[in-house]
């Protein structure tokens, strides 16, 4: 790998040149107290952090961006933190996925503006990762991610308690009477014990899990608990790691390969990841200019065993899993199914990486010969109901509901699924199918995590706690149920799911691969006829480019007009 001259450097065009414009950039930056020995003849390191009090779990961040600085300084850097939409989870409303698109496009945006020669992405709650590699991935300058890590375990009276897995469990006892106030008022409190993100294996575990697997973590990163001292040694590592990548123009392109993005879906397999990771792998691939296909989670799916123990589909958390050997360990057992010759960001081979992992607790991180299931975590259906496919997480979900057959209860809409969804006379019993429309990418808008339909009320009292459910949205990666989710084409654009009436016979197949609507299709054009698409709520901004401009689930709900494409021209300086 040659390494780069100090002229050759992007930031050069800022700095290193002699006229007025470069006077301004070099004097300002003065203006901050930095001297000329600070930042000239040095590569100019972007510190994107999503730190913001409203993100509940990268409170940490603010903190780890300074032990980032510290990395960056030692190896002859100078570091520039650019705050960037946080997009927490918990508060951002309709729902955080109508702002991941928005987050990607501010990284690459952010980028290509400033004088930035090579980025440290800081993210870990849900749509954070996603956002940041995709925007990386296309502004293709040399990329390292730190991982904010999963908070502590949770605890009630001698219990652990899981990110939202457990809050949808006592959710469901609380609303069959079985759970006081006071009882959940000490849920509340002991669940979320420190910084960092959720501790299940939700979609926050399982992107920043991927986004190693990828390789643009240090290996081990992204199993370490946000507030291990070892984490802060991470962040100052990688700050060390991204002056060495931008001298050996170490880029995205050389490290997001169709190799690295097949290993990653391999690896959500092994994990029982979340859902949602089919979603974002797709779109940050096309970031790349690589298309995944839901054949292509389906096929890893059939052949990786999924080994770890983790709620929602097993029983431990993620600080269970760091002290258990972590993601390298887990990587090991399937190191056959991986490629192992392909180089990750520490220069190394992803091969090496692993090749020394050691499993520490085998009923939390499964050997190769003892797996939780022969197969992962994710199968992808097909039928009249979703031409272009849907999925579930069959690990997540009572087997018993796996092959199914039953009466579909139809909702419109979220709003009529409240409406209705708890009332006595409602005729539904655990056969029935539960079916909820126009809550897809367009529909929603924003693809919200709906997708676990709650059980009425009636039949939680009757001691029922799954069902099978049908849904074009998404659901939380902590969520568990026989939930069959993103269906496309969704509701809103007229896919079938839209003419879905109560009392239709839907038939469930996860071994077969099959989702079906046992109604025919002369009976399907009629209702197509009548049919008519819900209106967008969003008429001007951000919310009516979504709406022009997202594309549906299996292509990864990235806007049309960033997946890759021409290059985008540098900034013009005079
Ligand atoms: Fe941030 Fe779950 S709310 S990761």
């Amino acid at each position: 790998m040659s390494r780069k001259t100090l002229e050759e450097l992007r930031s050069q065009r800022w700095f290193g040149v002699d006229n007025m414009r470069a006077f301004g950039h070099r004097s300002r930056t003065m203006e901050m107290g930095f001297s000329r020995e600070d930042f000239m003849g040095k590569p100019v390191i972007g510190i994107v952090n999503t730190w913001a009090d409203t993100n509940t779990c990268h409170s940490h961040m603010r903190q780890r961006a300074e032990e980032v600085k510290r990395g960056v300084w030692q190896a002859g850097g100078f570091p520039l933190e650019m705050p960037a939409m946080s997009v927490g989870e918990q508060h951002t409303k309709p729902t955080s996925m109508l702002y991941r698109n928005f987050l990607a496009m501010e990284t690459e945006e952010l980028l290509r503006s400033q004088p930035v020669d090579g980025v440290v992405l800081m993210g870990g709650c849900d749509k954070t990762t996603p956002a940041l590699l995709m925007g990386a991935i296309s502004m293709n300058l040399p990329a390292i991610y730190v991982p904010a890590g999963a908070m502590l375990r949770g605890h009630w009276r001698g219990t652990t308690l899981g990110s939202g897995t457990d809050v949808f469990k006592y959710w469901a006892e609380r609303r069959a009477g079985n759970v006081t106030n006071e009882q959940w008022s000490e849920l509340e409190e002991g669940i979320a014990r420190s910084a960092g993100t959720c501790m299940t294996m939700g979609t926050a575990s399982t992107m920043m899990s991927l986004a190693e697997v990828l390789g643009f973590s240090l290996p081990g990163a992204s199993s370490i608990p946000a507030v291990d001292s070892t984490h802060s040694m991470m962040a100052s590592r990688s700050g060390r790691r991204i002056v060495e990548m931008v001298w050996n123009d170490q880029k995205p392109s050389d490290i997001a390969t169709h190799e690295a993005f097949q290993d990653a879906i391999v690896a959500d397999m092994a994990l029982g990841g979340s859902t949602n990771a089919i979603i974002h792998l797709t779109a940050m691939a096309g970031r790349a200019g690589i298309k995944l296909t839901l054949d292509d989670f389906d096929e890893a799916s059939k052949k990786t065993p999924m080994l770890l123990n983790l709620k929602p589909s097993g029983k431990y958390l993620m600080e269970d899993f760091y002290y258990s050997g972590g993601l390298r360990a887990l990587l090991r057992q399937i190191s056959d199914l991986l490629h192992l010759d392909r180089t990750v960001c520490n220069g190394m081979t992803f091969g090496e990486n692993i090749e020394t992992a050691e499993i520490f607790n085998e009923e939390v991180i499964r050997p190769r010969s003892n797996p939780i299931s022969a197969t992962g975590g994710t199968a992808a259906l097909k039928g009249n109901l979703a031409p272009y496919g849907a999925i579930i997480k069959p690990t997540a979900a009572e087997p018993h509901l796996l092959k199914h057959t039953g009466p579909a209860v139809a909702f419109e809409n979220v709003d009529d699924m409240y409406a209705r969804i708890d009332d006595p006379d409602l005729d539904v019993t655990k056969d029935s199918v539960l079916v909820l429309k126009n809550a897809g990418p367009k529909g929603a808008p924003g693809m919200p995590e709906w997708g676990q339909l709650p059980i009425p009320q009636k039949l939680l009292k009757q001691g029922v706690r799954d069902m099978v459910r049908i849904s074009d949205c998404r659901m939380s990666g902590t969520s568990f149920g026989a939930c069959v989710l993103h269906v496309a084409p969704e509701a809103a654009v007229g896919g079938n799911l839209a003419l879905v009436k109560t009392g239709d016979l839907i038939t469930l197949d996860v071994e077969a691969r099959k989702l079906e609507l046992h109604v025919s299709d002369e009976e399907l054009e009629m209702r197509r006829n009548s049919w008519e698409a819900p209106k967008s709520p969003y008429t001007r901004g951000y919310g009516a480019l979504f709406m022009q401009h997202v594309t549906q689930a299996h292509e990864g709900c990235d806007f049309d007009f960033l997946h890759a494409g021409d290059s985008t021209p540098e900034p013009k300086i005079y």
